[in-house]
């Protein structure tokens, strides 16, 4: 039985819904009402949190095992869904990762597969899901940016720079969908306590004991909230956003090099 008021048939993408805010995310939309195509790597954690959600929800849950660091992977989960029937209208981009430490020291391999699933798969599945959201008249795409893609990260180069990228291409989306009924919402999180803090080299970043990590709910609440009021940006936390607004009034040099002094502080 759907606990819900969501008429059958309409689901929520979430990619990275094994852990940390995808978890978190699906679990909203899964009380939500929204039956649930989830993504991430590893299967058997996916399958639990599947179990666990069609068992408090009474949702249908379908799990795709899909790498978005391989180029198909966006066109290869838009074939599944079209194959399954189910109809997207709810997209949440959150699956993504970092590298800590300089650029030209980092594993190029990984490097990739960071570009690839922050930015590519991102912007694939934007452009995949759309077209059927406008046809549809209505639905909603939420893009994990981060508090990260308001000024360059020294030491994390590549993952600030990703996330300036979530952040302008949300922005520029969500206009271009304005009046068609499908709304772009950049969740832009500060530091949230999830296992992104402690994967690969961010185990060196110390980010994990900072004080002003958030606890991932309230993190994930304001983002779902932010996505179904179509807002277009959502800064969860008082403090990243005074810092986020405070970015503004600083030259772009300046607020780098304090994210560089921040970063070497921690780790670097
Ligand atoms: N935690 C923070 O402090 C923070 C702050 C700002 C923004 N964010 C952003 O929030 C988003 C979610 O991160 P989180 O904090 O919840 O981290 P997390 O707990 O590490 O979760 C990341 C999720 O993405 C999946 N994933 C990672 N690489 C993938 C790949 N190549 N292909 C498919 N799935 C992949 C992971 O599952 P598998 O490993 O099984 O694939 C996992 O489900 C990310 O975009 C991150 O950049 C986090």
């Amino acid at each position: 039985m759907k606990s819900c008021a969501e008429p059958a048939g309409r689901a929520a993408l979430i990619t990275g819904a094994s852990s940390g805010l995808g978890y978190e995310l699906a679990r909203l939309a899964a009380f939500d009402g929204f039956d649930l195509v989830l993504t991430a790597r590893g299967q058997p954690k996916l399958q639990e949190v599947a179990d666990e959600l069609m068992t408090a929800c009474g949702v249908r849950v379908h799990v795709l095992t899909k790498d978005l660091s391989d180029d198909r992977a966006a066109a290869e989960i838009h074939a599944a869904t079209e194959a399954l029937g189910v109809r997207i209208s709810v997209l949440i981009n959150n699956a993504g990762f970092a590298q800590f430490g300089p650029l030209v020291d980092s594993d190029v391999a990984e490097l990739l597969s960071l570009l690839h699933t922050n930015m590519i798969a991102l912007t694939l599945l934007c452009r995949l899901y759309v077209p059927g959201m406008v046809k549809a008249k209505g639905g909603m795409i939420m893009n994990v940016a981060s508090t990260a893609a308001f000024q360059p990260g020294p030491l994390m180069a590549a993952y600030y720079a990703s996330k300036a990228y979530v952040l302008s291409l949300s922005e520029a989306l969500h206009l271009e969908l304005e009046g068609l009924g499908v709304t772009v919402t950049a969740l832009c999180p500060g530091l949230t306590r999830t296992p992104f803090l402690t994967r690969g080299s961010m185990a060196r970043s110390g980010f994990s004991s900072n004080r002003w990590v958030m606890d991932v709910a309230p993190v994930a609440a304001a983002g779902y909230r932010a996505m179904k009021a179509g807002k277009a940006v959502c800064i969860p936390g008082i403090w990243n956003r005074v810092f986020g607004f405070g970015t503004r009034f600083v030259s772009r040099s300046i607020a780098a090099r304090a994210a560089r002094r921040v970063q070497e502080r921690r780790g670097g």
